[in-house]
């Protein structure tokens, strides 16, 4: 039988973007394909690990052994994953949209020849990530945030590993063809140091990460 490192672990993977409703047709949000988390759920499962996989609105199919829980705004989001505790793993590779309408049209909103366009008022999401990290009984073991950033890559994941209070980062360049693509190229943020992983599929890096996660673990102690 394959080796399964992280069974009888518990972990939790937000995937895709959020979507903010303006009003009953229209919405914000971030370019997220879901990919990369699906990858990481599927991978993470994989491993032995009881995965839930906390996901926006996405094309992608639910990786085999895997529990999907669908949700649609990031506060559907931030309330699934703190429903999801406790795990020991949290993988947060959503895009969560940074703002949300303040007060969604319950109608769809007209627009009329000559008329002027709404004007949207915007308040923060939760960042989700950030509260998850907060010291706390039920803070996993171990939490992996992802920074996508389109300049100054290494500087702006330092940055943000230390802002939102995670173990790892991963930062990934989007300036290229990432976004949607099947390949993706990472730089490792941990307390240890920075790591390159070349261009590989979303799959590889996928695997690669599920067995380091596996080895930062390391065996499950009994009982
Ligand atoms: O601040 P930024 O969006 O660049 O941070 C990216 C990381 O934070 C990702 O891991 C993302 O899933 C997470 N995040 C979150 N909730 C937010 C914003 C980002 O969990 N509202």
């Amino acid at each position: 039988p394959a080796p399964a490192p992280l069974r009888g672990r518990r972990a939790l993977v937000t995937a895709g973007p959020t979507h903010e409703p303006i009003d009953p047709v229209r919405y914000l949000a971030n370019r997220s394909s879901g990919r990369q988390g699906y990858a990481i759920a599927a991978a993470l499962a994989r491993l032995g690990a009881q995965v839930t996989l906390i996901s926006g609105p996405t094309a992608l199919a639910a990786p085999a052994g895997v529990e999907r829980v669908s949700v649609e705004t990031g506060r559907q989001m931030r309330d699934a994953v703190f429903a999801a505790l406790p795990a020991e793993i949290a993988v947060m590779t959503a895009a969560v949209a940074d703002w949300r309408i303040a007060d969604p049209a319950t109608d769809k909103i007209k627009k009329r020849p000559g008329g002027t366009p709404p004007e949207l008022r915007l308040l923060p999401n939760p960042d989700i990530l950030a509260e998850l990290s907060a010291p706390g009984p039920d803070r996993p073991r171990l939490v992996i945030g992802f920074a996508a950033e389109t300049s100054k890559v290494g500087e702006n994941a330092r940055d943000k590993l230390a802002r939102k209070g995670c173990d790892w980062l991963v930062a990934n360049d989007v300036s290229g063809d990432v976004m949607g693509g099947a390949d993706n190229a990472i730089e490792l943020l941990t307390p240890q140091g920075s790591e390159h992983w070349s261009r590989r599929s979303k799959e590889a890096i996928a695997t690669m990460l599920a067995g380091r996660i596996a080895t930062a673990l390391g065996p499950r102690t009994p009982g």
